[in-house]
């Protein structure tokens, strides 16, 4: 007998809470789509009351999303409940999120609140939840620093009220499986109506273990929901990684005996949106998702896996959608193969006028680039160049000049606002020269704090990614440009970043507290 293990993604929020991570709405509805592919139970999409724009990005994946039960956080307020509850009135399934901190801690210093007052703001926005949707989360925030006599009687009150889920966050990162695991088994037995409710982990990897606690909630505790995020994506070190967890809990079913419903297979391509938007670039060596997560590099291990495949692998790459780098489309392709490719790659444009524009870009490409694979088609249509009409700047042309022992110098022409500018500048490098040519046009004044470059596909031939950080007035943005001249990339991920940083947002910090 075994039973089912629920997968609730929180990419679209708290992983976007990683500074730099914001996505605008049509770029959360993308990953929200490849949720739904991979069959995520639950996607929180976002958190209603901190931003207008949060507000219309949870309301338009509720009503766009139909498999997966679709979940906006919210504060313990009237106001939050109400506005969480707006935003989901359009989707197949959904759930409100509650959260208030439970630690002395944040109870004394954050909240300024005592713990009757906590418990009895748990009591009434449960109630006061429940009233407008039938399935409901109750989150204890630093639940794991809590003290248990205090959160036992947090919990049973909210599943008093009708909370249908209870989740024990490890807000800091400061668990260790096996006292994680044993915690979440102490609440479970002393709480007296815990059979109620389906307990959750929420675990961040403040030191590493997110992954590691998650699965000790899951099977010392008795936990049946994860929290996890694509990447592992997240503030700080980010949260539990979603491929991680759920191919441990597959590879290993002999000892955890769970059910999990991901379709697996959409895992890598679900990896590369997120990090392809978020400009958060995988690391090789990361489990399941990174380049090097099934390459055999020693002789031994090679001839092992020839042999007998199981010999060093202990998953297929192709179940977790990892397909050979194949050559897909070419400068003969027409416009219906583009689309029907596109189609399988998950991938939906909004209008006709989107994919005539995607289609123009992928020609250009095929005659600078013999070789035209999954990966650049993804890096092509989601070039933010393709829409230009949507950006505030976007780019038209660049030139420079660069040899040995002379002064790089770059003339760049963009559009700012709709008004074709050029600027020119000299730097230490092309792509310096470039980017000081932008800035002497756009005077942003931002900072940068990152700045990287990634071969999509593997080799001198392949197009250069880059990804720009910057900060200004306290926000901070990343931007992505792909481009087989790594120094049109590198103009075109700055203006991505500029793009980002004028679309100002009045979001609230979830963590930020009531
Ligand atoms: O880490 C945390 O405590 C959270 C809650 C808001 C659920 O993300
Ligand atoms: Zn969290």
């Amino acid at each position: 007998m075994t039973d089912k293990l629920i997968i609730f993604d929180t990419t679209l929020r708290d992983g976007e809470q990683s500074p730099g991570a914001s996505m605008t709405r049509d770029e959360k509805l993308r990953i929200a789509r490849q949720l739904e592919r991979l069959r995520v139970d639950v996607i929180e999409a976002g958190f209603a009351a901190s931003s207008n724009g949060d507000f219309d990005c949870v309301k338009t994946i509720a009503s766009a999303i139909r498999d997966s039960t679709i979940c906006s956080l919210a504060r313990t307020n009237e106001g939050d409940i109400a506005r969480a509850a707006e935003a989901l009135k359009g989707a197949a399934s959904g759930r409100i999120h509650l959260f208030i901190a439970t630690s002395a801690l944040h109870m004394e210093k954050k909240l300024r609140m005592t713990p009757d007052e906590v418990l009895a703001q748990t009591r009434a926005s449960v109630r006061q939840a429940r009233n407008l949707m039938a399935d409901v989360e109750f989150s204890a925030e630093d639940g794991f620093r809590s003290d248990t006599d205090f959160l036992c009687r947090v919990l049973e009150a909210a599943i008093a009220e009708g909370a249908r889920t209870i989740n024990v966050p490890d807000t800091v990162g400061y668990a260790i499986p096996q006292l994680y695991g044993h915690f979440i088994k102490t609440l479970r037995e002393r709480v007296p109506n815990s059979d109620k409710a389906i307990w959750s982990v929420h675990c961040h990897n403040d030191l590493g273990m997110a992954v590691a606690n998650s699965l000790a909630g899951v099977k010392i505790g008795g936990a049946r929901q994860v929290e996890c995020t694509i990447n592992g994506l997240g503030e700080r070190a980010g949260n539990c990684a979603l491929e991680e967890v759920v191919m441990a809990v597959k590879t290993r079913r002999d000892h955890f005996a769970l059910d999990v419903g991901i379709a697996t297979e959409h895992i890598v391509p679900a990896s590369r949106l997120v990090s392809q938007i978020t400009g958060f670039v995988v690391q090789p060596n990361k489990a399941v998702v990174g380049a090097n997560a099934f390459a055999h590099a020693s002789g031994i291990h090679q001839d092992g896996v020839l042999k007998a495949r199981d010999t060093y692998e202990i998953m297929r790459a192709e179940d977790v959608g990892w397909s050979a780098n194949k050559i897909v489309l070419g400068k003969l392709s027409g416009r219906n193969a583009f689309r029907q490719r596109l189609q399988q790659l998950g991938v939906t444009l909004e209008s006709e006028g989107e994919l005539v524009a995607a289609f123009a870009k992928f020609k250009e490409l095929a005659d600078r680039k013999s070789e035209i694979f999954d990966e650049d088609i993804l890096a092509l249509v989601f070039d933010e160049s393709v829409t230009p009409e949507k950006e505030f700047y976007a780019l038209v042309s660049l030139s420079q000049q660069s040899a040995t022992g002379a002064m790089p110098r770059a003339k760049v022409a963009f559009t700012m606002g709709g008004r074709q500018v050029c600027g020119e500048a000299e730097g230490n490098g092309p792509v310096d020269a470039s980017l000081k040519a932008i800035e002497t046009q756009a005077r942003s004044g931002a900072e940068m704090v990152l700045y990287s470059v990634n071969a999509i596909s593997g080799n001198t031939e392949s197009q250069g990614e880059v990804t720009v950080r910057l900060q200004n007035a306290g926000r901070i943005v990343n931007g992505v440009g792909a481009d087989p001249d790594i120094v049109i990339a590198s103009a075109k991920a700055y203006l991505s970043a500029l793009n980002r940083l004028q679309n100002k947002s009045d979001r609230v910090v979830a963590q930020s507290g009531v």
